[in-house]
């Protein structure tokens, strides 16, 4: 069998999740195996994609090899995913698989959209391999690699697989008329108070996204200020080089970092505005998302609101409302609203407008869910036991107070826990304390509802 193996890390030869791959091929050598460097090379695949393509016909399977980033794949692989479908090849007949390394921070979220896009380009998809980045230093690591890629096989040996399913509806795009006199959407008046920036990747061919965004302008009572990522000289994705952890610097030289300091940290909210693509916000956008890592893993618009204008089917991507869910979460960013045109249009931007202009007039925060509270969790570990080469990280974590939920800080509830266990344990104890213990586990309750009256209803807690 020919195993085509898309290396889809800005590292190139050098990447850790390749690494894997290398190791499987030395188990299962009876297979022929080609390696192209599709993120490494893609500007090269962008001007001629006439070798790729070769090599996609010749083989028999497909394994996307790459690293988690931001949520999703590096912007390199995103792109290379476009150059697949644009270049028509048909690939019905053919298997496909993944293999990624990460810290397991949102690694479903990468291969249900590497998932996706094999669904789109007709490939047979058999479940691929999510490894954190040290596991094949392990034996257990090694150990499942090879147990993935004997399943691979056996599965395409069976001819079992994920069929797609969905077809594909074609959108009529409906211009927003009439909307001018109508009360609720009437323009207001601007105040100059607040600094909202609105990002987007709009060409001139995108009259639904155009139509989303000056009708939010109008309806929302701050001054806006729209940052168009093609007008802006971004020279290219994350190359992963990890010089920005050690010398603070992005080693491209171009305007990313002016936009990342002196217009997205400074504003007091974002609002992204993109046309969905590829089952996400397509590879000049992921560009964006992904040279942020120069600011490491410090949240940079912590407290600021954020939210979305998406132009397309919104409803049959649950995977990508979940990405625009957890980064809001993990960023410490109230998600005030994803306003989407499939339906009831101009209702949806209202409401981004007013709930929008609610959460900068309150400073209302959502609470985290496990998105936010499990997302986070990672990043502490990891900083923490990286503290040495990450020290701006680690300072930032320390000043607010992300490590304070370590357990082994919490120590005098350890030992009540202990305690109590004791007490449980014992037949004479439990019988004596009948239902007290529940009454005292509710007693510290109890004294928060007393506290209530004292307290004046917060600004966070009055909506
Ligand atoms: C820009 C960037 C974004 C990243 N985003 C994530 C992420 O969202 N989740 C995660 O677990 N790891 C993330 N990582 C860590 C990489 O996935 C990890 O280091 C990987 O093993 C690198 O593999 P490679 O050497 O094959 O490129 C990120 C790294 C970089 C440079």
């Amino acid at each position: 069998m020919k195993v085509l193996i898309i290396n889809g890390s800005p590292a190139g030869d050098d990447s850790i999740t390749l690494q894997t791959m290398l190791y499987i091929k030395e188990w299962f050598r009876r297979h022929d195996y080609e390696i192209i460097n599709a993120a490494q090379s893609i500007k090269r695949y962008e001007n001629d994609f006439s070798q790729v393509k070769r090599a996609l016909k010749d083989a028999d399977l497909l394994v996307f090899c790459y690293p988690v980033y931001t949520f999703l794949v590096p912007s390199q692989l995103h792109r290379f995913i476009e150059l697949m479908k644009e270049s028509g090849t048909d690939l019905s007949d053919k298997y496909a698989t993944q293999v990624s390394t990460s810290k397991h921070f949102y690694d479903m979220t990468a291969h249900e959209f590497i998932r996706q896009n094999c669904m789109d380009l007709k490939l047979k998809y058999i479940t691929g391999l999510s490894a954190d980045m040290e596991d094949l230093l392990s034996g257990r690591g090694r150990r499942e690699a090879l147990s993935f890629f004997h399943h691979v096989l056996w599965s395409i040996n069976e001819g079992l697989y994920d069929m797609p399913v969905r077809i594909r509806r074609r959108r009529k795009y409906r211009q927003l008329e009439g909307i001018e006199d109508a009360e609720k959407y009437r323009d207001h008046e601007k105040s100059g108070d607040k600094r909202v920036a609105i990002v987007t990747d709009l060409t001139d061919d995108n009259p639904a996204l155009k139509d989303m965004i000056d009708l939010f302008r109008r309806r929302f009572p701050y001054d806006t200020k729209v940052i168009n990522l093609r007008d802006v000289k971004i020279r290219g994705g994350c190359l992963g080089c990890f010089n920005c952890a050690a010398e603070g610097k992005c080693i491209y030289r171009d305007d990313f970092e002016r936009l990342l300091r002196r217009v997205i940290q400074v504003a007091d909210a974002t609002v992204y505005a993109f046309s969905i693509k590829d089952h996400s916000m397509g590879s000049l956008f992921k560009m964006y998302d992904d040279r942020q890592f120069c600011n490491g893993h410090r949240t940079v618009t912590m407290g600021k609101p954020v939210g979305y204008i998406v132009d397309g089917f919104l409803s049959d991507e649950p995977n990508l409302l979940t990405v625009m869910e957890a980064r809001a979460q993990v960023g410490g960013n109230q998600l005030a609203f994803i306003a989407g045109n499939e339906v009831n249009t101009e209702d949806n931007i209202n409401r981004l407008a007013m709930e929008l202009e609610y959460d900068l007039r309150h400073h209302y925060s959502q609470p985290a869910d496990f998105y936010g509270v499990g997302g986070r969790k990672i990043f502490r570990d990891l900083i923490f036991e990286m503290q040495g080469l990450m020290r701006e990280d680690h300072r930032f974590y320390k000043k607010n107070g992300f490590y304070d939920d370590f357990p082994q800080n919490h120590r005098g509830r350890i030992i009540g826990m202990y305690f109590v266990g004791a007490m449980l344990k014992n037949q004479t104890i439990k019988d004596k304390m009948g239902g007290s213990l529940s009454k005292g586990m509710l007693a510290p309750y109890k004294r928060a509802i007393k506290q209530q009256d004292k307290q004046k209803p917060g600004r966070k807690t009055d909506r």
